[in-house]
């Protein structure tokens, strides 16, 4: 392929990825966002392996990695439950990190990759792999640790170290001391230790910064290293002087820094002190055991008959889906319970949190899978005024998005943490197995309230009984 039709080909992807995110913004769009980004990328590949940088000797190792990669990346996709899909997206992060991380010390050492480069052409080129590595390193660390988080393998409580801010403050020091050092180095050989150590401290601190983040704070940092791993990419992209690599990790890294944004606003977090690492640590840290702000109290559960009656009686209804609802599985009976009431004239809608679930966008996904209609589906700003006018509040296997304390306990993990008002109807049902916390592991006192019921069971389970006392 000659070299213009490979940069034509870039443009057309560059278009075409540009295309996707613009509908991937959209539910009804989302589709067709997603087939932009997959021919994008078709075109992306094909551009570089028969691209002018890579000879034909080289053709049939990219195809030996893309079909090993390849192999994993479908067994992965087939496999993954929709529960784990964050860990797996965690994962993908670190494999950015780390192959920036590795094209870095691979570019550095490759005597063909610089030897033709003089003066400040030469120290650029030093400079984009010290970076490079750097993002890559923080990315790979932060995002395995990420893997762990949200897998249940490490512990969801902050690990606070002594002088924390300083330990990090010093960190950055020995980055910009070294980095100084890497420069001035005449060879390969002077400029790697400076680049190990680098590299050491970079891991390390990855590792301390989401180590440093408590459960609640989870979704904020996913979208972080969404956005790092862009950068990450972008850097790889600078290292190779590949324009496309560059212009797709700029996307990926300033879309992500928009969702986190997007995710801060949505928790009540600052964006700055995200962007540092270890923030929230303060109102996050767990409480004591035998805490005061226990909320004791009598729970008042119902049973699905009852539970069918009351939706029956109902004129409005509202189903807050959460982390359960994914686990369960139950998106499905949820439309065919949707549905049956909608045939009997009840308006019925559903109210989404930003951080439902695991993942951003997790609920939204469940339920277009189900086929319920996107114009019932609101967000939590749009729905939350319209509790006090609803009769039945369904929440199903959702906990911390529908807690009070959010709002009346300023010693509360997820205090400040905006939620959906369910409490304000005139009843809510909460569907779940049992009194178990949620994933900010903090009790609900919605539980205790005196117009909430609780439907114990698997979500799935319960609502096929709903449906059934329902349709009886
Ligand atoms: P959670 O607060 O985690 O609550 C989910 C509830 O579902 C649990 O209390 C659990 O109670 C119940 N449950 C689990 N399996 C169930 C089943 N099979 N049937 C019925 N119920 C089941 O979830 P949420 O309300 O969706 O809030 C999300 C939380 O995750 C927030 O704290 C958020 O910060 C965090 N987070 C979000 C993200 C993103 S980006 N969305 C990423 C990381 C973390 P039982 O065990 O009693 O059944």
């Amino acid at each position: 392929m000659s070299e213009n039709l490979a940069t034509v080909s870039y443009i057309g992807a560059t278009i075409l990825f540009i295309l996707s995110l613009g509908g991937l913004s959209n539910q009804e769009t989302a589709l067709r966002g997603n087939l932009y980004g997959m021919v994008g990328m078709a075109l992306a590949v094909l551009a570089t392996v028969f691209g002018p940088t890579v000879t034909m000797a080289g053709v049939p190792w990219l195809v030996g990695a893309m079909l090993a990669g390849g192999s994993v990346g479908i067994y992965a996709a087939r496999t993954v439950q929709m529960t784990q899909m964050p860990e797996l997206v965690a994962l993908m992060h670190s494999m950015v990190g780390l192959a920036a991380m590795l094209v870095g010390f691979s570019t550095y050492i490759d005597p063909t990759a610089s030897s033709h480069l003089t003066g400040a052409a030469h120290a650029i080129h030093a400079l984009e792999i010290y970076i490079g590595i750097f993002i890559g390193a923080v990315t790979f660390a932060g995002s395995i640790v990420a893997f762990g988080k949200l897998s249940g393998r490490i512990g969801g409580s902050p690990l606070l170290l002594p002088g924390r801010h300083f330990l990090n403050l010093a960190g950055l020091l020995v980055v910009v001391y070294f980095g100084y050092q890497f420069l001035q180095a005449q060879t390969p050989a002077d400029g790697m230790m400076p680049l190990i150590v680098m590299t050491v401290v970079a891991l390390l601190f990855g590792v301390h910064m989401v180590m440093a983040i408590g459960g609640a704070d989870m979704p904020v940092v996913v979208s972080m290293l969404n956005s790092y791993s862009g950068w990450a990419a972008a850097a790889t992209g600078f290292m190779l002087s590949n324009d496309l690599l560059i212009v797709t990790g700029a996307l990926v890294g300033s879309s992500g820094a928009i969702l986190s944004y997007i995710m801060c606003n949505a928790m009540n977090r600052s964006f700055f002190s995200v962007i540092a690492g270890g923030f929230g640590t303060v109102a996050s840290a767990p409480k004591a055991a035998g805490d005061a702000a226990q909320p004791a109290g009598e729970v008042v559960p119902v049973s699905a008959l009852e539970t069918a009656e009351l939706l029956r009686e109902a004129k409005s209804v509202v189903i807050v889906p959460g982390y359960g609802m994914a686990v369960a599985q139950a998106q499905h009976t949820v439309f065919e319970i949707t549905k049956h009431l909608r045939d009997k004239g009840v308006k019925i809608r559903f109210g989404i949190h930003p951080v439902a679930g695991r993942m951003p966008g997790h609920m939204n996904v469940l339920l277009a899978e189900a086929k319920v209609p996107y114009d019932i589906v609101f967000e939590m700003e749009e729905i939350n005024d319209d509790f006090p006018d609803t009769d039945v509040v369904m929440v199903i296997g959702a906990n911390d998005i529908v807690n009070p304390s959010a709002q009346d306990d300023p010693t509360s993990p997820i205090a400040g943490m905006p939620v959906l008002e369910v409490w304000k109807a005139r009843t809510s049902i909460v569907m779940k197995r049992s009194m178990a916390s949620g994933y900010a592991g903090v009790d609900n006192p919605l539980f205790y309230k005196e117009n909430n019921r609780m439907l114990f069971g698997d979500a799935k389970k319960m609502l096929d009984e709903v449906l059934t006392a329902l349709k009886a």
